[in-house]
């Protein structure tokens, strides 16, 4: 029952919702949209899902607005970054509008699980796809599971908006240089799963994992990108290997929008001296503040936050991105899709 559901201090976990929306490609076609209250999965037991890693998946969210409405933020981004997944390990890509429609489908069904305006909590969309058919030799599969499934979540760092502190680490690398680092597939996370360990017993919330190649340069964020404001500008990663995140593209735009200049570069190890804010960004992390990042290898600790609050940039654009999505400022950019 909803009811008994505490809606402010949601985790980012997994809640039981009412129906998952399913639907699979066979004989060179996508079938019809089965929806079913199973919260389980059938398949092969040789799935190349299981055993060669043919599986992707996405993150995005649905809200309740002050006015009531469902908001879907950007899903198409989400709907085309799946279809470069799906080309990038072989599979067969999910159409924008089948993709759309499912996402629409499991939002609209699961309608009670959609957490109250206000409640800052929200309804997490995990579409996810799965090679499925039985390959005994490294070969992709000619059959492809397509699911949605959503659960209402909380903020994924402890604490919701407030600062945390994340650890630089060269040990283990997330993805190869020229891997699967830009897709959004499983084999990335389980890649990271041990230094994510280590950093979290560490104290830490997130590894901030270096470029893979030079060990040189920012990459990503745990499961986040990375951006820092220095001298009134955002600056932010650009390597092959980080996953394009839509959360980082839309608070560039809103960077933008409150006349930041935006650069999209390489950012050594030893910029971090000079930065005045930093955060992690992504749908599950919205922008999380970081006051301090520790370089585990050689002892050094970037302080970035003097006073131990989140900086005047990163809070204006949460605020900012919160108020489109809940519909209390106008989506000038188009990037709500309100469903009916
Ligand atoms: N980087 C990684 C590795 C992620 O898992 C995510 C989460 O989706 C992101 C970045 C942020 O991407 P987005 O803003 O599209 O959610
Ligand atoms: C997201 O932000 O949507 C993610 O996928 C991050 C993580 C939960 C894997």
């Amino acid at each position: 029952m909803t009811e008994e559901i505490d809606w402010a201090s949601l985790p980012f976990g997994y809640v039981p919702t009412d129906y998952n929306v399913r639907c699979t490609f066979r004989d060179g076609k996508w079938g019809e949209i089965e929806v079913t209250t199973s919260d389980t999965i059938n398949i092969h037991m040789a799935a190349t899902a299981l055993h060669y890693g043919q599986e992707l998946f996405e993150g995005a969210k649905a809200f309740r607005g002050k006015d009531g409405k469902i908001r879907m933020f950007r899903i198409e981004e989400n709907a085309r970054r799946a279809y470069d997944s799906a080309e990038g390990i072989l599979m067969e890509p999910v159409p924008e509008e089948l993709f759309i429609k499912m996402c629409t489908m499991a939002v609209k069904l699961n309608e009670r699980f959609i957490p109250p305006y206000g409640s800052g909590a929200s309804l997490y969309i995990r579409p996810f796809e799965l090679g499925i058919s039985p390959r005994v030799g490294v070969s992709p599969a000619t059959e492809y599971m397509f699911v949605v499934l959503v659960t209402p979540v909380g903020p994924y760092f402890k604490g919701g908006f407030q600062n945390t502190k994340i650890c630089i680490m060269r040990e283990f690398d997330r993805v190869a240089p020229r891997g699967t680092g830009r897709f959004k597939v499983g084999g990335n996370y389980a890649a990271s799963l041990r230094a994510g360990k280590m950093a979290h017993d560490g104290g830490y919330s997130a590894v901030l994992f270096l470029d893979p190649k030079e060990k040189k340069y920012l990459d990503e964020c745990g499961p986040a990108n990375f951006y820092a404001i220095k001298d009134g500008k955002y600056i932010t990663p650009a390597s092959e290997s980080i996953l394009p995140s839509i959360t980082n593209m839309s608070l560039q735009q809103l960077a933008r929008d409150m006349g930041l200049d935006v650069e999209c570069r390489h950012i050594t190890v030893d910029e971090l001296d000079t930065i005045d804010e930093a955060a992690a960004c992504g749908t599950a992390a919205v922008c999380s503040p970081i006051g301090q990042i520790d370089d585990l290898d050689t002892g050094k600790k970037y302080i970035i936050s003097k006073d131990g609050k989140p900086g005047p940039v990163t809070t204006a654009l949460y605020n900012k991105l919160n108020a489109i999505r809940l519909g209390e400022e106008p989506d000038v950019h188009g990037w709500n899709t309100i469903i009916e």
